[in-house]
């Protein structure tokens, strides 16, 4: 259907049948209304009737090919003007083959192998009924006390808008309309959702309009301009208006400047909590602001269905803005071709050969073995063939490595360490023992622990979070490994046996207690269905570690936010000066994080050398190339990411010690030596300046580049 036709469409439709268009509910108000047609359970407390519900335009939360189609036809029986119903849901890192948290993905540095993920994350979601992905979450974050850090790929708005676009490409493919076993994708939480202050979660978000623009939009236009269809508002306030009622931000940035002209939805209940914010009287001014702030489906709460029909009739709403909203709508539905297949990709059949298939298990293992980063290793990994290995830790066995946002994905097809270890290794070389659990420990099992650690060569520890730990509603002011771990490595270390500690967790840990006590530490994140195979792989080298962090790991939580692209200060601290009183510094702690953004380890080394510029100086329409010679001096191949950065030495506001402009991955064999050349333009040069103005200066800049944000090559030149 064309435009012309929908609208011909909505000129058919009363206001009560447009109204419901923007209406989103789970699916247990399609199932709750008895009978004989009365109210029950939500619907009652909602103050729903089943003739909203009957007209409703999309439901969140629901798959399963069967449960859809049943939906999806009884709908279309009742549709007076056969329009379909559309299905969305949180298919955030993988359905049911669940791949590394997002996180995770980030640290991988991987854009085709996360676009892939996306890829068959929509493909299982598609056959399973699925049309719309709450994906991706691009929000930027500095601060790992919030709990939805594990959401995102990090903190850097270059890397996560790279990121945004492979996803958006996954999930959508070229023709969304043909292509059924694609998803349309969602962007979320506009915007700034990731700068909750103190890290707490729904927290109010106060910035400049010049930071917001300059660090935490970049990943949303990023994913828009990769034709991403859908946008969710976020929960946060941004400069006091709660995003969802925010004209500024999503008519202003979003749609006229941004041209976006597809559909924005609230979050879960962020209309009516306009009223807890203290922005609307009730739900009647909650609908009003949310209407005309440009949000065109309301999610799980009320106020359009019954707010707006009056709204309109008292013409303090003009019914434009409702046909604007339900032609968006059904613009969507028109290009997944639910008009012509309401049904899409829902398919009993192919479901099941198509979720959990070996191809996508496959893709979920190599994203989980180049999203693990290697932390430290002090001779320990790769563990030595004829090793014998006690397995100990809460996680040695654990099925809990989904992470959180796995909605579809079931722990009991997850791969265990334990077992991916023992199905490696030789009969009697490893002796698994769960030693403690998360949070508690059992003297016995400490006993037979320590029994296990004295006979073995080495100790592998698997330690973490649960996946609640982490993910919405988990922000935390301890980011510590629980006590009951820390002890478990104490008693552990005091045998004087090699420690090798794997963690599986959900956000830039407070590593004390672990990282000085073991000889070598891998992150491994929430690995996803393979993660016990991608991560029993790296142990026993059988694939050389290759990620490299996202996100800046802070000595303590009082150091946070700690972050690689901050300002200099007019009192800087000098690593050579460490005892000066009067500079930018804690007294306390190091002034350096623990570990840098871009940082990971490898069994191999490389060294950088050479590096040298095209040109001392360059106009605004000449390219300068960046050459640098990488070379393996190990004695295995092995994955580098070469990253550059770039320093503004002065700029009319102050300028971020180093950016990440460009980075690339590439594999050496030992010996081998490459040249690896980018290009650097005046575009990527350009910043917000204090009227906004997105502009380059004029003057000098620092070249850096290394294998991460601190350990780099520096020289400059000047833009003329
Ligand atoms: C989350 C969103 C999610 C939505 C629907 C909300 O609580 O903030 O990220 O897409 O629920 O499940």
């Amino acid at each position: 259907m064309d435009d012309k036709q929908l609208q011909s469409l909505i000129e058919q439709m009363t206001l009560e049948e447009k109204v419901a268009q923007l209406l989103q509910l789970t699916p247990n108000f399609h199932e709750c209304s008895d009978q004989e047609g009365q109210i029950t359970g939500p619907m009652q407390e909602l103050g729903i009737t089943d003739h909203m519900v009957a007209a409703s335009g999309s439901v969140l939360g629901l798959s399963g090919a069967e449960a859809v189609i049943n939906i999806q036809n009884d709908y279309m029986k009742h549709s007076r003007l056969g329009i379909p119903l559309l299905f969305m849901a949180d298919v955030v890192h993988g359905f049911k083959t669940i791949f590394p948290i997002p996180l995770a993905i980030g640290c991988s540095w991987d854009i085709e192998l996360a676009e892939k993920s996306a890829e068959i994350a929509a493909r299982e979601a598609a056959v399973s009924g699925v049309h719309v992905t709450f994906a991706p979450m691009v929000d930027l974050v500095r601060d790992p006390r919030w709990g939805r850090v594990m959401e995102t790929t990090g903190e850097d708005p270059y890397l996560n808008s790279q990121f945004a676009r492979a996803f958006v490409r996954g999930y959508q493919g070229v023709r969304l309309k043909e292509e059924h076993d694609r998803l349309a994708a969602c962007v979320k939480h506009f915007a700034a959702y990731g700068a909750p202050e103190g890290g707490r979660e729904y927290n109010t978000v106060d910035m400049s309009e010049r930071q917001l623009r300059e660090s935490y939009l970049p990943a949303y236009k990023a994913a828009l301009d990769e034709g991403c269809e859908m946008v969710m508002s976020s929960f946060n306030t941004v400069d006091g208006i709660p995003a969802t009622g925010n004209e500024k931000l999503l008519r202003g940035i979003l749609r006229a400047e941004w041209n976006f002209d597809g559909v924005v939805i609230s979050d879960w209940a962020s209309i009516r909590e306009m009223i807890a914010h203290g922005a609307a009287r009730d739900d009647h001014e909650a609908a009003y602001r949310a209407i005309k702030a440009g949000v065109d489906i309301e999610m799980m709460t009320p106020c359009y269905v019954q707010h707006l029909p009056q709204l309109v009739a008292s013409g303090l709403i003009d019914d434009k803005l409702i046909d604007e909203a339900v032609l968006r709508i059904l613009r969507l539905k028109a290009k997944l071709d639910l008009f012509n297949h309401p049904l899409r990709a829902a398919d009993p059949v192919r479901e099941r050969d198509v979720v959990l298939c070996r191809e996508h298990r496959q893709a979920s293992y190599e994203l989980a073995v180049k999203s693990c980063v290697l932390l430290k290793n002090d001779n320990v990994l790769p563990l030595h063939q004829a090793a014998k290995v006690a397995l100990i830790g809460p996680f040695a066995q654990s099925d809990d490595i989904l992470g959180w946002w796995s909605c579809e994905g079931k722990t009991e097809d997850a791969v265990k360490l334990g077992d991916a270890l023992s199905a490696r290794m030789q009969a009697g070389a490893l002796k698994i023992i769960e030693g403690c659990g998360v949070h508690t420990i059992a003297e016995h099992v400490l006993e037979q622990s320590l029994e296990a650690a004295r006979c073995a060569d080495v100790i592998v520890l698997a330690l973490g979070e649960e996946s609640a730990m982490s993910g919405e509603g988990a922000s935390r002011t301890d980011i510590r490994l629980p006590q009951a771990q820390l002890e478990l490595i104490q008693r552990l270390k005091a045998l004087g046996k090699p420690i090798a500690a794997v963690i599986f967790n959900g956000r830039p840990l407070d590593l004390h207690g672990v990282f000085d006590e073991a000889d070598a530490l891998l992150e491994a994140w929430f690995p996803g269905t393979e993660g016990g195979a991608a991560v029993a792989d790296l142990l026993l080298g059988h694939v050389n570690p290759s990620g490299r962090l996202s996100m800046s790991f802070p000595q303590s939580v009082g150091q946070v936010p700690v972050y690689y692209n901050h300002f200099n200060t007019g009192r800087p601290f000098n690593s050579a000066k460490r005892g000066e009183r009067y500079v930018s510094k804690y007294i306390d702690a190091d002034h350096e994080p623990l570990l840098p953004f871009g940082y990971g380890l490898s069994y191999t080394s490389f060294d950088y050398s050479e590096l040298s510029l095209s040109s001392s100086e360059i106009t605004a329409n000449q390219t300068l190339e960046v050459s640098v010679t990488v070379t393996n001096i190990g004695s295995r191949s092995g994955i580098e990411t070469i990253q550059l950065y770039v320093r503004d030495i002065s700029g009319e506001v102050v300028r971020p010690l180093r950016e990440l402009k460009d980075f690339t991955k590439l594999e050496l064999q030992p010996g081998e030596s490459k040249v690896v050349t980018f290009q650097l333009t005046e575009e990527q040069l350009r910043y917000h300046h204090s009227d906004l103005r997105y502009t380059s200066d004029p003057g000098q800049f620092h070249i850096l580049v290394g294998p991460n944000s601190c350990d780099t090559l520096t020289d400059s030149f000047k833009l003329v």
